[in-house]
């Protein structure tokens, strides 16, 4: 007899029809589906054909009418403005339905695009919320990304109305959200026909007349609009995530999978029931936010927390504890990389003693890889499950974890426990054969995907299948390789792309090399993930010089990380770049990045036997330690 979770896992993968169908039940619909899975335009799955439903009611007005009127849905918690502030189910809907109703009365229709540029504050969620309740599509970008990252993705979304805050507030900074928004719209030619603006007392912007509106005026007089009713194929959002060039990709996500999968996850996954106190401490504009700070606990029913702070320095490292206590959280999900910011200044978690975490259930870790010094620390001081679970912004939720509501295993370090029900995972080499367990390759998905993932690109359906269908037939590709053990524990290790993780944030080095060669005297440049002991990687770069140029090179690693910080934003944290004389390449020309990461990180490397100049890595060697990597990590530079 199998337990509750290889039931359910065996039940997902044989008949997906109808695991899926049984959970599409605990959702509401305005119109029942024809078919659970259909295949008819594979390699394009849709889930839920012919159903119609709609996403904001299913997060807010269905708990108005089951008699959740008065629990509270969102709690706005921020440190760095002094303000606790709750909304009621009752109070989040009716204030969604006015500004559906402005966003309507602006000519926002189904299927039309709104850009969301804000910050941690209840008004990012109530935009994002709107826009699903009148079936527009919202595109949320995250604030750290300059206006260059802005302008790219208003051209790919060509947002109908654009939706900002005056201001972010950082904790040693005020970050100007408008005149970056400006900047942007400025970059592009088809601009967005209004602006809609929060104005924040902590710095009010100036607005442009004709174009720009303020948030409250236009909320004074606005109508309530209803829930529309959509296709559940309908996009629900585009959510931008990088991918190997400058030019992110436009993820698209459906609202009837979605609606059903993340739903699902609440109990199966997390174990929250409705009632309960959800907390994921990510940011509205990554996928963790989307899934998990708005969505996933608002349709389970649950009290969701939007937390306007870091980790460490709002004001302390028990910020985390102090939230977690005061509103009674259940169940907290966030990256290793903010318990690894509060173990550097907690070591000994004397903060976390003076929190009464009695409600506290369990951890979820996700976004990069959980090293095992941070799982036992959070383990040894919090006494409860913590758990890595691994997924990414296509997937929308979880490909492997240890699923609470289902069955616990025992945890492995370094694992991200088992496939999660609907995860038809393999690891395959090369030539996408199948690997015996330990060997190490390629982490792919048997299609059809499950419910809740990526539908295509956004405009651009020859480049999701490129992107993630053709290397591997039959398969989604994840490009993160790693390894399932005898017991089908999943371990994931690296990316195969150049996507690093910097501080759970995902980026693209090549990105950044777009950036650098930009530089008038840069004839060739690498980027590379570092590992970093807070952020588990930091960005490094190497520049080559155009023949001629004699200008002091300190002078131009300090314009190239100036250009990063301009066009990608401060995000990328991009602070190290030193000048090499040349970069080291195999014979057919392909720099080795690679070893030249293994060099910085000062592990074991081989030189690779396609090595076209081995003389070269002792340059690199050189230049690495007077930089404080290599062989110099850890002395003072
Ligand atoms: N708007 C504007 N700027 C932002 C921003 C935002 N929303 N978020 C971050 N930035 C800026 C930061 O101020 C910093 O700028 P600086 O170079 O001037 O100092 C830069 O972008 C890098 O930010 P970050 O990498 O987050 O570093 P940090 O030192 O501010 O904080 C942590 C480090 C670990 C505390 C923080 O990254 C964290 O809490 N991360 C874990 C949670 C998380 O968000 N995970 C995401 C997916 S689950
Ligand atoms: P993002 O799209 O920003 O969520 O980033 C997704 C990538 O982060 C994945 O492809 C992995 O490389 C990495 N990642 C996410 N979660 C984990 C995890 N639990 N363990 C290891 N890597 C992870």
């Amino acid at each position: 007899m199998g337990n509750r979770h290889d039931t359910a896992y065996k039940a997902s993968i044989e008949n997906p029809d109808d695991f899926w169908g049984k959970a599409a039940e605990a959702c509401r619909w305005f119109r029942k589906w024809d078919k659970v899975l259909d295949e008819s335009e594979s390699p394009f799955y849709r889930w839920f054909t012919g159903g119609e439903t709609n996403t904001c009611y299913n997060a807010l007005d269905c708990h108005v009418e089951d008699g959740r009127a008065d629990q509270v849905a969102l709690i706005y918690d921020s440190p760095v403005t002094n303000t606790i502030k709750k909304y009621t189910y009752k109070a989040l809907r009716d204030e969604v339905a006015k500004f559906a109703g402005v966003l309507a009365a602006q000519g926002v229709a189904k299927g039309d695009r709104v850009l969301i540029y804000m910050p941690m504050i209840p008004e990012a969620v109530m935009t994002m919320l709107a826009c699903a309740r009148i079936g527009a599509v919202h595109s949320v970008v995250f604030g750290g990304f300059a206006p260059k990252e802005l302008a790219t993705r208003i051209m790919d979304a060509q947002p109908k109305v654009i939706v900002a805050a005056s201001c972010g507030i950082e904790v040693s900074r005020i970050v100007s959200y408008k005149p970056m928004l400006d900047a942007a719209i400025d970059m592009v030619d088809s601009k967005p026909d209004r602006c809609i603006i929060f104005q924040r007392p902590q710095e009010p912007a100036s607005m442009i007349e004709g174009r720009d509106l303020d948030w409250h005026d236009v909320m004074d007089t606005a109508k309530p609009h209803d829930c529309v009713p959509v296709r559940a194929t309908d996009p629900l959002y585009i959510l931008y995530t990088s991918g190997t060039t400058g030019q992110p990709k436009g993820v698209v996500r459906d609202n009837g999978g979605h609606l059903v999968s993340l739903k699902w996850t609440m109990k199966n996954v997390y174990d929250v029931d409705p009632g309960d106190v959800y907390w994921a401490a990510s940011d509205v504009g990554w996928v963790v936010g989307h899934s998990y700070i708005v969505y996933g606990p608002l349709f389970q029913g649950c009290t969701t927390i939007l937390f306007e702070g870091k980790p460490v320095g709002t004001p302390d490292a028990g910020a985390f504890w102090r939230v977690i206590s005061d509103h009674k959280v259940k169940c907290m999900f966030t990256a290793p990389t903010a318990f690894r910011a509060i173990k550097r200044e907690d070591p000994q978690g004397e903060l976390i003693k003076k929190y009464d975490l009695s409600c506290f259930k369990s951890l979820f870790l996700a976004g990069e890889r959980s090293d095992p010094d941070t799982l036992n620390w959070a383990e040894s001081h919090l006494g409860i499950p913590v758990i890595d679970h691994w997924w990414q912004t296509e997937t929308g939720w979880a490909i492997s974890g240890n699923c609470l509501g289902l069955h616990q295993f025992p945890i492995k370090h370094g694992s991200t426990t088992k496939p999660v029900p609907g995860w038809n995972l393999d690891v395959v080499d090369a030539e996408c054969n199948p690997l015996k367990a330990t060997e190490i390759g390629a982490l792919v998905v048997k299609l059809p995907l499950p419910p809740g993932t990526l539908m295509t690109l956004w405009n651009n359906d020859e480049g999701f299948k490129a992107a993630y269908l053709d290397e591997f037939p039959g398969y989604y590709k994840t490009a993160d390789a790693g390894y399932v053990d005898e017991k089908d524990y999943v371990f994931v290790m690296s990316r195969t792309d150049d996507i690093i993780n910097v501080a759970g944030h995902r980026l693209s080095t090549g990105a950044m090399e777009e950036v650098l060669a930009d530089h008038p005297d840069v004839a060739e440049c690498a980027v590379f993930g570092v590992a970093d002991d807070i952020k588990g990687q930091l960005p490094l770069g190497l520049l080559v010089l155009k023949a001629g140029v004699d200008r002091n090179s300190e002078e131009i690693a300090k314009e190239v990380i100036q250009m990063v910080r301009d066009r990608i934003g401060p995000v990328a944290s991009f602070k190290t770049a030193t000048v090499v004389k040349r970069l080291p390449k195999t014979r057919s020309g392909k720099t080795l990045r690679g070893t030249m990461q293994k060099m910085a990180d000062n592990v074991d490397h081989r030189v690779p036997a396609t090595i076209d100049d081995p003389a070269i890595l002792e340059e690199i060697d050189e230049a690495l330690i007077s930089i404080g990597y290599g062989r110099g990590r850890g002395k003072k530079v």
